[in-house]
């Protein structure tokens, strides 16, 4: 196999943009992959020869990542997304439907090689369950009329649309404004204005006023980002980088996406500017692999702003340098850990380093780094332009600036939401009619996963807390991506835990045994709770399991995946003991618990 004389001409481009040249090997399987359709053995030794690697370097890569095809597929590949959002949302009928038209398992191409079906994990398309992509594309909120069109060779495309949230509209400015993605758009509103006025501060000004502007990261801990920056080291010597995490992938969170696909200038101004006050030459934005449009859309973005002289060398005639490279990831939900996260910006597998040392010291290529979250990145050239005083002001103590929502499963008005940090409940959020408002048509909220799938789930009388960082904590959750998932009566918390300790199981990286093993033991024994062939014992084991991972992994993977199992045996252990009883799932029986538990005449 050889690339094609265009493919060759954007393979010798990708492996410019890294000092080391195994970090291309991502984006050249990629690459390979568009160009053959799947990567076969002679492939990954094209591919190794290219990158001056062995072909056991180039498979052991590539057979870590769900999107590389290391079999041939379908023509059309369809992804439905099962994960808690989506199906809360219906989506296991779709896909159950979609593989019945066609005769094939899920995970199976038709004999004619049309069509591939696939389970996905979460795609960040929560708001529009189920979620689906066809070859790439998105197809949300997709029903069976859907499938059958594209069945029939029709192409369906539907994309989220983003509802508005009531106040000010600081984040998500432009995001309803036509043609959002363009620089002219942004521009207009005051986009790059300023940018060669910041450019000429001091680097330290710019940490010290972010660090007073009490801006918290937002991609899940929350830690200081001033304080963040500080900790990089002074005149080691080597190159500083950025690495923006667009990553994405925590279930039912879908708020960075928004800024990518609708109003990139706003990030790439903000990695300017961020670049510059950590000194910083070099930016790489790892995106997911599953954000197709979110790639274009930077892209093309990036494109207008080197050609306007916002990216690349002397930038607006300052004598800073700053390029700003998009790396794919490729599918799998650890990649968001920042150590991950430049491993596999190395091109390796995503598996998390041992810390310390801390990315600020020891990051990418062995340099200092800072990983960031796009949402927090987007924040800075807020606290310069209206100075830290008021972005500290405009949330909660200690919980600076404006902050995005994400708020799915059965509400009225999924989306993903802009308010002050923490001057908004949780309540709100849920039944506020600017947002969510409230729980579908008949039934009543049971449970709400606060920030993302890796929280304590909480109760419906523990939702009126603050949702910043400090209120969620003080409720024994975490606010986490912000990325609320909210079930009503009907939803089985067994079934609930399940379904997200199977996407932990799927999203393990391997390299401990307590989460290697204990999440696959975990499966297990929900899967046969579940079906109502469980035993008390193993509700006795279950937690024993879960008590075995906390606090014991080489990263927080672990912790987060015991949220659900834990939070759900706390605090609904009757559901677990109802099917150890029963032997079957009370949804069997009845369309809520309650229900369920008056036929079988257990007192309430
Ligand atoms: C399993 C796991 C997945 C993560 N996924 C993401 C992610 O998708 N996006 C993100 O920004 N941070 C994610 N994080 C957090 C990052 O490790 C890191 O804390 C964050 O990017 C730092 O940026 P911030 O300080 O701006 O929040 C994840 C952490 C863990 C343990
Ligand atoms: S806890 Fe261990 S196995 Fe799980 S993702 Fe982290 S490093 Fe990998
Ligand atoms: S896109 Fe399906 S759960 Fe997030």
């Amino acid at each position: 196999m050889e690339l094609t004389p265009d493919n060759r001409k954007t393979f010798e481009e990708i492996v410019a943009r890294y000092p080391v040249k195994r970090s291309a090997l991502l984006p050249t399987l990629r690459l390979v992959q568009e160009q053959e359709g799947w990567l076969s053995r002679e492939a990954i030794q094209h591919i190794a020869k290219l990158l001056d690697l062995t072909p056991a370097q180039v498979h052991d890569t590539a057979s870590f990542y769900t999107m590389f095809r290391l079999q041939p597929k379908g023509k059309t590949v369809i992804e439905v997304c099962t994960t808690l959002s989506c199906a809360l949302g219906g989506a296991e009928e779709l896909l159950h439907y979609a593989c019945n038209k066609l005769g094939i398992e899920p995970g199976d191409t038709t004999a004619d090689g049309r069509f591939t079906v696939k389970e996905a994990e979460c795609l960040a398309g929560c708001g529009g369950a189920p979620a689906v992509q066809v070859n790439g594309e998105w197809l949300e909120h997709a029903t069976e009329a859907d499938i059958d069109k594209v069945l029939a060779g029709e192409t369906v495309r539907r994309s989220f649309e983003w509802p508005r949230s009531p106040g000010e509209h600081i984040l998500f400015q432009n995001v309803w404004k036509e043609n959002s993605t363009s620089m002219d758009v942004y521009r207009s509103s005051g986009g790059y204005g300023k940018l060669g006025q910041w450019l000429g501060m001091e680097p330290e000004a710019i940490v010290e006023e972010v660090k007073k502007s009490n801006l918290r990261g937002r991609g899940g801990a929350g830690f200081p980002t001033g304080m963040k920056w500080g900790f990089l080291p002074k005149d080691s010597g080597k190159p500083i980088y950025l690495c923006v995490n667009a990553d994405e992938s925590e279930p039912g969170t879908y708020k960075d996406r928004v800024i990518i696909e609708r109003d990139p200038h706003r990030l790439i101004e903000a990695i300017i500017v961020s670049c510059h006050a950590i000194r910083a030459k070099t930016a790489y934005i790892y995106i997911r692999g599953e954000f197709h449009e979110g790639a274009r859309t930077l892209e093309k973005a990036l494109a207008e702003a080197r050609a306007a002289g916002y990216v690349g060398r002397n930038i607006l005639g300052t004598g800073l340098d700053v390029d700003i490279w998009v790396h794919r990831g490729a599918g799998s939900y650890e990649c968001g850990e920042e150590t991950a996260l430049i491993e596999s910006l190395e091109g390796k597998r995503g598996q998390p380093r041992i810390k310390p040392p801390f990315p600020a010291v020891v990051g990418l290529y062995g340099c200092p780094t800072i990983v960031n979250n796009v949402e927090t990145l987007a924040n800075v050239p807020l606290v310069l332009e209206r100075g830290a005083e008021w972005f500290a002001s405009y949330g909660t103590e200690k919980n600076g600036g404006p902050k995005l929502y994400s708020i799915s499963g059965h509400v009225v008005r999924p989306g993903s939401y802009e308010a002050p940090m923490g001057r908004i409940t949780l309540k709100d959020l849920i039944y506020g009619e600017g947002y969510a408002q409230g729980i579908r048509d008949g039934h009543e909220l049971k449970a709400v996963v606060p920030g993302g799938s890796s929280t304590p789930v909480l109760l419906a009388d523990e939702i009126d807390i603050a949702m910043d960082f400090d209120g969620v904590a003080q409720a024994g959750s975490m606010l986490g991506s912000a990325g609320t998932i909210v079930m009503d009566d009907s939803t089985c918390m067994v079934w609930m835990a399940k379904n997200l300790i199977y996407f932990y199981k799927h999203e393990s990286c391997g390299k401990c045994s307590p989460c290697r093993e204990g999440t696959g033991w975990m499966l297990r024994l929900l899967e046969n709770i579940e079906a109502g062939q469980g035993t008390e014992k193993d509700l006795d084991l279950l937690w024993k399991i879960t008590d075995s991972i906390s606090g014991k992994t080489v990263c927080p993977f672990g912790d987060a995946a015991i949220a659900p199992p834990q939070s759900t045996l706390q605090k609904f252990r009757e559901e677990f003991e109802y099917h150890v009883r029963e032997k079957r799932c009370w949804k069997t029986v009845a369309p809520t618990f309650a229900e369920a538990k008056a036929r079988s005449g257990v007192s309430a």
